[in-house]
């Protein structure tokens, strides 16, 4: 009988997007229908229930802030998982992997999903941009195959795997505790330029928080700075621009090599 795979992605920048399509294409089979969906917008969120219908789930997320995206958290700790199996799948830009995988892990985990594999991976972070080097080219062609093939053997596992809380500094600790998207205000600024905005209202379909108004101004309180509303813009309006202090500090960083990024394997 032919299985039913589907892959949730929240994505700001298209990095979570593209390795889940990566994932589905190479796993769709006659035996295995895959299905994607886009739960970044609001709306989205809103429209999935709990009895989700299917006989895999894998959530794929960035991480902000060292955890997860506020919005997806407070999301999944509503939903139901009435023992469907998920994966999760966690990508980082190569900052800080923070807690974000155990908190995704104890929130599904507790809320009655089988939580049968976890991996955490270096993606290209959203503020790159060629003056700054944070991290391009991840993940590798093999580091995405070495993904696909712990999916596809984990799938065949059905017991919930262990994580446990990394104990991150308690720098680290504030910096999480701190609302979403205050650092990002800090390093950068979200830019609108009206003049080219043609009031297609992508923007603020696209956004997880629902701060952008109906005069397409951003309500910086709510505002997470996922980016989502600048990759989706339609009239290129929108920039972020990063502060010339932050390019300085953040261009130190060094392409690390992704270690232990697979939870569950061995069980
Ligand atoms: C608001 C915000 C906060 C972020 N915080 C972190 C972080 O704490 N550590 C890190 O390594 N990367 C961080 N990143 C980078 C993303 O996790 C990374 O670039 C990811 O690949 C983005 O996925 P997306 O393109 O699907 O949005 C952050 C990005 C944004 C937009
Ligand atoms: S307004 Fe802020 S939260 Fe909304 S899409 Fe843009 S950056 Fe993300
Ligand atoms: S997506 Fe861009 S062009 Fe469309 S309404 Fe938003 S700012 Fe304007």
């Amino acid at each position: 009988m032919t299985k039913k795979l589907i892959i949730w992605y929240f994505t700001g920048t298209g990095q979570c997007r593209i390795i889940s399509e990566y994932i589905g294409t190479m796993l769709k089979s006659e035996d295995l229908q895959v299905k994607l969906v886009n739960i970044t917008p609001l709306e989205a969120r809103n429209r999935l229930q709990d009895n989700i219908d299917c006989d895999q789930l894998i959530l794929v997320f960035p991480v902000y802030a060292s955890d997860m995206p506020e919005p997806l958290r407070k999301f999944m700790e509503r939903l139901k998982g009435g023992g469907v199996p998920i994966l999760l799948i966690a990508l980082w830009g190569n900052a800080h992997k923070g807690n974000a995988i155990y908190h995704a892990w104890k929130i599904t985990s507790g809320n009655g999903f089988i939580v049968n594999g976890a991996a955490e991976i270096v993606a290209e972070h959203s503020y790159l941009e060629p003056v700054l080097p944070i991290i391009g080219n991840r993940p590798t062609d093999a580091e995405k195959q070495e993904l696909v093939e712990f999916v596809r053997k984990q799938f065949k596992k059905n017991t919930s795997i262990k994580l446990t809380d990394n104990k991150d500094k308690l720098f680290i600790k504030l910096l999480c505790s701190l609302p979403q998207g205050f650092v990002p205000k800090l390093v950068a600024n979200l830019d609108f330029q009206e003049s080219k905005c043609n009031g297609c209202g992508i923007c603020r379909k696209m956004c997880p928080t629902g701060s952008i108004n109906q005069d397409f101004k951003v309500d910086k309180k709510t505002c997470i700075m996922c980016l989502s509303c600048v990759t989706n813009c339609s009239g290129k309006a929108r920039t972020c621009n990063i502060k010339e202090i932050a390019k300085t500090a953040l261009g130190h960083h060094k392409k690390v090599k992704n270690k232990d990024i697979f939870y569950g394997k061995g069980y």
